[in-house]
């Protein structure tokens, strides 16, 4: 019995450290140790085996089952080991690796979110519009007569049932107004759409910023305080900024704030919004939409600005052309990643 129990386990371990697979080593685990496995089969012979020797016999086969399971796990560590270094030959640690491409702002994106930010600073708060309108969002309730060549369909993107595709982000002024008492204070990012030829300078779908500020006692003066702080905030200190009067029917007096930056567009001025103080005819048709007198024009005045991004951003960073901006090549995104 003692040989037969020697030869057993040398038998056993020489096995085990010539497996080269998992599965080799299972089979031996199962030839071994399972419950018909050699070892198994010697323990049931106890019955035969003297009284006198089996507390010796007992425990060299308790020795047997320790050696071979000890075996069987370090043949398995090894043949894992293994493996893990056959995956890794034909691989040259030493070459660079691929770089973690982290992905960034879009420049419209980043001029937008600052711009946001300094009129939420001042304690306006983020308001927006569908992109698909009616007419009387979009120019009715902004005092824009019929006959205003904006609502013509070669200038504005009509759907067949009569709504439209917003010509300027105005009408979050309205569908703010119809939904909020005064005093108001939002700003309205957005898209706008008008029927331009795509060229250099002109796309048919770009983006606005709309500001509008309703509250008593409201003038001129909190108009051009206002915007004079947050265009110094987007863009320098060193900015100029002058008031131009214009016209449009939803404001009244109306305004062309124009901005001066040393070193973009060779100093001169450029147009960067529209203003106005709100025209009160606006305030009345909020009043008849909403059913109410809340913007009665005697208690409530207000101002409304509007901007575009995509010539501002042109002007800042020196794009020769407009479609820069919408032809998502990396090559130019890749220069405003931070
Ligand atoms: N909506 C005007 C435009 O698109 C800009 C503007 C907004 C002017 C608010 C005055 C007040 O040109």
């Amino acid at each position: 019995m003692n040989d037969d129990l020697q030869r057993l386990q040398a038998a056993a371990l020489v096995e085990i450290q010539q497996a080269d697979s998992k599965i080799d080593l299972e089979n031996l685990r199962v030839k071994y140790l399972g419950k018909a496995g050699a070892v198994s089969r010697l323990s049931e012979n106890m019955r035969n085996v003297p009284k006198e020797d089996r507390p010796r016999i007992g425990k060299l086969l308790n020795e047997i089952r320790n050696a071979v399971t000890v075996a069987l796990d370090s043949r398995l560590d090894a043949l894992e080991a293994e493996g893990e270094v056959q995956n890794l030959s034909g691989v040259d640690e030493t070459l660079p690796g691929t770089p973690f491409r982290a992905g960034g702002m879009h420049p419209l994106t980043l001029l937008q979110d600052r711009a946001v930010q300094i009129m939420r600073r001042l304690g306006f708060a983020l308001a927006d519009g569908p992109d698909i309108e009616t007419e009387w969002y979009c120019f009715d309730a902004l005092n824009t007569p019929e006959n205003h060549p904006a609502r013509n369909d070669s200038d504005t993107f009509y759907l067949p049932d009569g709504r439209l595709l917003r010509a300027h982000t105005s009408t979050v002024q309205i569908r703010t107004m119809v939904s909020n008492e005064p005093p108001v204070r939002v700003i309205g990012p957005g898209a706008a759409y008008r029927r331009d030829e795509t060229d250099a300078t002109h796309l048919n779908q770009f983006n606005q910023l709309e500001g509008l500020y309703v509250d008593r006692n409201v003038s001129v003066a909190d108009l051009k305080g206002t915007l004079e702080y947050f265009v110094r905030e987007l863009l320098g200190q060193e900015v100029e900024t002058r008031l131009r009067p214009h016209f449009f029917p939803f404001t009244e007096p109306s305004f062309e704030l124009d901005i001066r930056l040393p070193g973009i567009q060779e100093g001169k001025w450029m147009e960067l919004l529209g203003c106005g103080m709100v025209n009160p005819a606006v305030f009345e048709a909020v009043n008849a939409r909403r059913g109410d007198n809340a913007y009665d024009p005697e208690d409530w005045t207000g101002f409304a600005f509007g901007m575009g991004l995509e010539r501002l951003a042109m002007s800042l960073f020196g794009l020769p052309d407009i479609r820069l901006l919408i032809e998502n090549d990396q090559r130019f995104l890749a220069q405003f990643a931070t």
